[in-house]
């Protein structure tokens, strides 16, 4: 939590008469810094005093007990607070100096468990491009509950059971050869799978099969089962080796598979709370305002929303929950209202404790064969050419020891941060000169930033100190990064309340500006020692929170490069 903002709340109680926590909740940062670090948005209390906004913060501004910690400035609709540099300096600094990168956590999140739906490829299929976006978004969110304190569970709801299993059966059962499936078991079942679907066009025998197949799963049938679980492990194994190249893991994996019987149970608590009937064999649900939804198919199996049905009743009873949150892309946008007006009608009052958190499209990526793009094929490709450009960087700018682990981390880095550095609503383009630029806004620049800082404390010759002097702190290059420190707190609370990494992102981006363009004002080789300490424990704390900022949102910082 900012030192200074739990200052400024509690100063705006009184006067406004609004609890602290709703205060907390308004309280903005001015688009222009001029204005100030912080702002309140008078017109929320225009209603209630019957009085214009300008006035209001007129009024406001009168009313506020004379702080040193914050001159008030009404401007328009708006209060805006500014912070002496001074103070500033005097209470950041020797706080990250104590916490290093722990600074900026708090336990706003205390006692309340946060539950992340996120990732859940489909197994007997590579881990496509597709899942990308659910993965890294879905990361960098736990990342930011757990720093504000929440207790945080991640769940891969993989796509483990459905009719398409039914198929992949069948079409093993008519093709399937064992050495080549031991060979490469993804690409083989994914092969296995297109030729499946592009016969099915001219031999309807081969639906019906995957039917029954699917029918003998659900019965259990062991023959059909071994297959299934096979082709689940093998997938599995692979994702698992893209999740520890992503640095990711899960507290569950319990997938579709998982909820195969429960779905049933709840079928059945459908029916006897009768809020479905029964429309052509199949059992449906009407919702206010959606398209009525299905239950169960007229063959008596299950569906993907059932089982989500299953899965979230099973979360709360497990976990007890104080939000339950799927991150997945907008398309499935219907598929979660439906759900969440499903658990509404069945009388459960924590149906609103559910959440949506949907994404935009990857665009711009061209398909080997029209279907999928492998998601490793692209890590691959991000790191080659990560270590290409750092090998033929003409200014010579990469010291490199060990050049094939920093250029995976900066090829990783790169293709998170594409995803996660624009609003999660965005569609999100892939370019790779963009996206693996050292100069833009982008993951190599952050990592080249992050690592040029090293380098420049490792030089400087003295070590960080404990207590400076705050006044020798002058420049307006000081200023804007002591503004920035101070601010970081606030940011990942913003970052967590909107479910939005690319507020982190935007804020590593501006430090990282920031500090590139203090060096030189900011010297502190051949400085005399109590400005030289200064200086250095200023741009020692922001590499910590540059670090900091760096990890939450999934990226590794470098230390050299
Ligand atoms: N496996 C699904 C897909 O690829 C996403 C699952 C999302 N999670 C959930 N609980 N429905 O589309």
């Amino acid at each position: 939590m900012s030192v200074f903002l739990e200052k400024i709340v509690a100063a705006l109680r009184g006067p406004t008469g609004l609890p602290e926590q709703e205060i907390r909740g308004l309280i903005e940062t001015p688009r222009d810094p001029q204005h100030g670090e912080y702002a309140f948005p008078c017109f929320v209390l225009a209603k209630s005093l019957r009085k214009g906004p300008p006035a209001i913060a007129k009024d406001l501004a009168e009313k506020l007990a004379e702080s040193e910690d914050f001159t008030p400035n009404p401007t328009g609709a708006y209060l805006n607070f500014r912070i002496p540099v001074r103070r500033m300096a005097e209470e950041v600094l020797p706080l990250i100096r104590q916490q290093a990168e722990a600074y900026g956590r708090s336990e706003e999140g205390k006692g309340k468990t946060i539950l992340l739906d996120y990732s859940h490829p489909n197994i007997a299929k590579p881990f496509g491009i597709g899942h990308l976006r659910s993965t890294v978004i879905g990361a960098a969110l736990r990342n930011i509950f757990d720093a504000l304190g929440y207790r945080t569970v991640s769940i891969n709801h993989l796509g483990d059971w459905g009719t398409q299993f039914g198929k992949m059966i069948a079409a093993y059962r008519r093709w399937g050869d064992e050495e080549a499936l031991k060979k490469d078991p993804i690409e083989y079942l994914y092969g296995l799978n297109t030729r499946f679907h592009r016969e099915a066009k001219t031999d309807e025998s081969l639906d019906v099969d995957g039917r029954e197949r699917f029918r003998e799963l659900e019965d259990g049938k062991e023959e059909a089962l071994t297959l299934w679980k096979r082709f689940r492990e093998l997938s599995l194994e692979e994702f698992k080796r893209i999740y520890h190249r992503l640095g990711i893991s899960f507290d569950s994996y319990a997938g579709e598979s998982f909820y195969n019987k429960k779905a049933e149970e709840a079928v059945r608590e459908v029916e006897e709370k009768g809020v479905a009937k029964e429309h052509e064999g199949a059992l449906v649900v009407d919702l206010d305002g959606l398209p009525t939804c299905l239950i169960r198919k007229s063959d008596g199996t299950t569906l993907y929303l059932t089982r989500d049905l299953a899965a979230a009743k099973y979360r709360y009873e497990t976990y007890q929950f104080d939000r339950l949150i799927y991150v997945v892309g907008a398309p499935q946008k219907l598929h979660f209202r439906q759900l969440f007006g499903l658990i509404r009608k069945l009388g459960y009052s924590w149906w609103d404790r559910c959440e949506h958190v949907e994404f935009g499209h990857i665009l711009g990526m061209k398909t080997r064969d029209g279907t999928l793009i492998f998601l490793e094929e692209v890590l691959d490709e991000a790191r080659d050419r990560a270590l290409r450009t750092m090998r033929e960087s003409v200014e010579k700018r990469f010291d490199l020891e060990d050049e094939e682990s920093v250029a995976e981390a900066v090829g990783l880095g790169a293709v998170i941060f594409n995803d996660l550095s624009g609003r999660r609503i965005k569609d999100v383009n892939f370019d790779w000169d963009r996206l693996l630029s050292f100069d833009g806004d982008s993951g190599p620049y952050l990592q080249y930033a992050h690592a040029r800082m090293e380098g420049i404390l490792r030089k400087c010759g003295i070590e960080v100190p404990d207590r400076i002097d705050p006044g020798l702190l002058v420049e307006d290059e000081a200023a804007t990064l002591l503004r920035l420190l101070e601010r970081y707190p606030s940011v990942l609370q913003q970052a967590g309340r909107n479910r939005e990494p690319s507020i982190i992102c935007r804020f590593i981006l501006d430090l990282a500006r920031a500090v590139s363009v203090a060096y030189p004002v900011l010297r502190v080789k051949d400085e005399a020692a109590p400005l030289a300490e200064a200086r250095l424990l200023l741009l020692w704390s922001v590499k910590q929170v540059l670090a900091a900022g760096l990890r939450v949102i999934g990226m590794q910082p470098i230390e050299r490069m």
